[in-house]
């Protein structure tokens, strides 16, 4: 059944194929979000990042390819974003998923993307193939109640809309790259003022901060909040919190780290929910050169690296850090070096300790004297996501 297996750029015209697949993999496509996937579909197809397995002249699989770019160390680092991998269940289990996945990789590779990531589904196919965990996708939950009295009265905030896209992407670039932030999507300034024209949500702007928040059910949720100092923290938190009388919770998609779980009483974390994301390096010297380090750190250290699915990273690599940044080089010196696979490589690129990635079989061999300086050079805080993709 599957020796006829072709990867392929999906065509317009096998859409419908595609959708058929979808359903029986995601449940079905509403009738009134048809029209929107086809037309966002049409660019995926445009770009060469809408990729299939044929079985014969079946299609018998499909996933796009997201062009992104993510903060790592506080640098945007182009980031191919895996989405809508789907496999049509009379071929499951024999092999397309793994060929389709393979295919992507090589696509994503020759597009230029340094780093890959996805939400995974299941894991155990996407492990095969050199992904690991590298950070989450974190929904928060606080009373409104307690949100509302944060104080930061003397703050002004006004609304914003459209117009502001630009001043509210400059915020986060300073926030992100003061906080050395990891995980995180970078959009593109039209996308942005997409978000703030939606009547849907509820945005608004202080001189050094945003927030854009909207009903969910009859709670509130904020999508995004930045705010560069203590007292506009407050207020934009205590703007959402004026909701108290109707909503009884505001979740909250925001870094583990984010000063609201310091500034507000009680957080209600049986609310919490984590989806974690998978990273893989597609390209480790490339991956390295763009994300920022630790800014105190600085390390020489030798690696051995083992890629069974990208061969250009597997060998021997100088991996150099200092004033913030990375190099990683070919070596030709001799002796025990730190072995990684794609796995613990991308752990180790998403901060994981090395005590962790030995635990796990991830890592082995060089000198555990030299675990501490790697640490310090990968670490930051932890790397986390906004958007499901
Ligand atoms: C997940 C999916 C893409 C896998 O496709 P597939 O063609 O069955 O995958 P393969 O046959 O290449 O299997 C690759 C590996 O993944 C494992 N695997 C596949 N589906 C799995 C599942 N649901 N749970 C656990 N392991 C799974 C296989 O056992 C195999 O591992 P092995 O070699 O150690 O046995 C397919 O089952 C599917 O379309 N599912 C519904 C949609 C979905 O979940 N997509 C993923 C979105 S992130």
């Amino acid at each position: 059944m599957t020796d006829a297996l072709r990867f392929v750029d999906i065509t317009e015209d096998q859409l419908e194929a595609v959708i058929r697949i979808r359903s029986r993999s995601f449940g079905p496509l509403a009738a009134s979000a048809r029209e929107e996937w086809i037309k966002d579909a049409i660019e995926f197809i445009q770009d060469g990042r809408y990729v299939g397995v044929m079985a014969g002249d079946e299609l018998a699989a499909a996933a796009r390819i997201w062009d992104f770019k993510q903060w790592w160390g506080g640098n945007q680092v182009p980031m191919a974003g895996i989405a809508g991998v789907v496999v049509s269940p009379e071929y499951r289990g024999r092999g397309v998923g793994s060929k389709l996945m393979r295919g992507v990789l090589q696509r994503s590779v020759d597009k230029g993307f340094p780093l890959s990531a996805l939400y995974p589904a299941t894991t155990v196919i996407y492990r095969h193939l050199g992904y690991e965990f590298g950070g989450g996708r974190y929904r928060f939950s606080f009373p409104a109640a307690d949100l509302r009295t944060l104080g930061g009265k003397d703050v002004s905030i006004r609304r914003a809309g459209p117009e502001d896209a630009e001043r509210i992407l400059a915020l986060v670039a300073q926030a992100h790259t003061a906080g050395r932030t990891s995980g995180m999507l970078a959009w593109p300034v039209a996308k942005v003022a997409e978000w703030l024209e939606d009547d849907e949500n509820f945005a608004y702007l202080a001189e050094d901060g945003f927030v854009v928040y909207l009903w969910d059910d009859s709670d509130l949720r904020v999508d995004e909040l930045v705010a560069l100092s203590e007292n506009t923290a407050r207020a934009l938190w205590a703007t959402v919190g004026s909701g108290s009388s109707i909503a009884r919770n505001v979740k909250a998609f925001i870094s583990p780290s984010d000063p609201v779980h310091y500034l507000v009483e009680h957080e209600a974390d049986k609310h919490t929910q984590i989806q974690r994301w998978m990273l893989r390096l597609l390209d480790a010297p490339a991956a390295i050169a763009a994300r920022g380090f630790a800014p105190g750190a600085s390390l020489e250290v030798d690696l051995e690296l083992e890629d069974s699915e990208l061969a250009s990273n597997t060998g021997r690599w100088h991996l150099s850090v200092a004033d913030g940044s990375g190099t990683l080089t070919p070596s030709t010196a001799t002796g025990d070096a730190l072995r990684l696979g794609a796995r613990g490589l991308a752990a180790l690129y998403a901060g994981t300790p090395l005590a962790a990635l030995r635990g796990a079989g991830l890592a082995s061999g060089g000198s555990t004297g030299s675990d501490g300086p790697v640490d310090t050079a990968f670490a930051g805080a932890s790397p986390y996501m906004l958007d499901f993709f």
